[in-house]
């Protein structure tokens, strides 16, 4: 049996790599898409949702900061919540980005350019307390909220049924689901005695 080494590579088997070239599209442009939308009212919903996309995209991860650098006594439930609230988030995100890119337009993406967009105000780096780590979420729920308002607004008077759908089936109401379960953590009840005044 006579023993071979194999050396023929053909170059098409290989990874072509470090490939670069123009971007085919804008940031902020619409391609043409069929959906029988005019290319205005697809230009302006895509750019609300870049605005929204961003906010969401920064209170998603401010949900995992808080997940990590949480403390205290209520650290367990808290740390547990804090995910469920990051996934439902990103699930958002993915909607919106995806909608976006259904008008014909470009999703805004990478935390560089995300952070140039967001208006929700950017925390510290190092931990906080448990108040104001759920003071910060409520903050940057109510700037998503009131844009979603607006945005699904809009969006309903151009006829934009499908990005009306996504901001108040999807984006407004778990964004209010989310406000009442951070919320409900800053009453301030007792713990162990009522002090409440009894009636009979
Ligand atoms: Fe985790």
């Amino acid at each position: 049996m006579t023993k071979s080494t194999p050396t023929k590579v053909v170059r098409s088997a290989a990874p072509l790599t470090g490939q670069r070239a123009h971007e085919i599209q804008a940031f902020g442009s619409v391609v043409p898409m069929p959906i029988a939308l005019a290319e205005a009212t697809r230009r302006e919903s895509a750019a609300s949702l870049n605005q929204l996309l961003a906010d969401t995209i920064t209170l998603r991860d401010l949900y995992k900061k808080h997940h990590w650098q949480v403390s205290g006594p209520t650290f367990y439930p808290l740390h547990l919540l804090f995910d469920k609230h990051f996934n439902e988030q990103s699930e958002l995100v993915d909607l919106i980005a995806e909608r976006i890119m259904m008008l014909g337009g470009v999703s805004i993406a990478m935390s560089a350019d995300v952070a140039e967009m967001t208006l929700v105000p950017r925390p510290p780096r190092g931990r906080e307390e448990v108040p104001v780590q759920i003071s910060r979420l409520l903050q940057a729920h109510e700037i998503v909220l009131k844009e979603a308002r607006t945005m699904a607004g809009q969006a309903a008077e151009e006829g934009d049924d499908g990005t009306n759908d996504l901001l108040v089936s999807s984006v407004i109401r778990t964004n209010e689901m989310h406000v009442w379960f951070a919320g409900e953590h800053l009453v301030d009840g007792p713990l162990v005695h009522a002090d409440g005044q009894a009636t009979e």
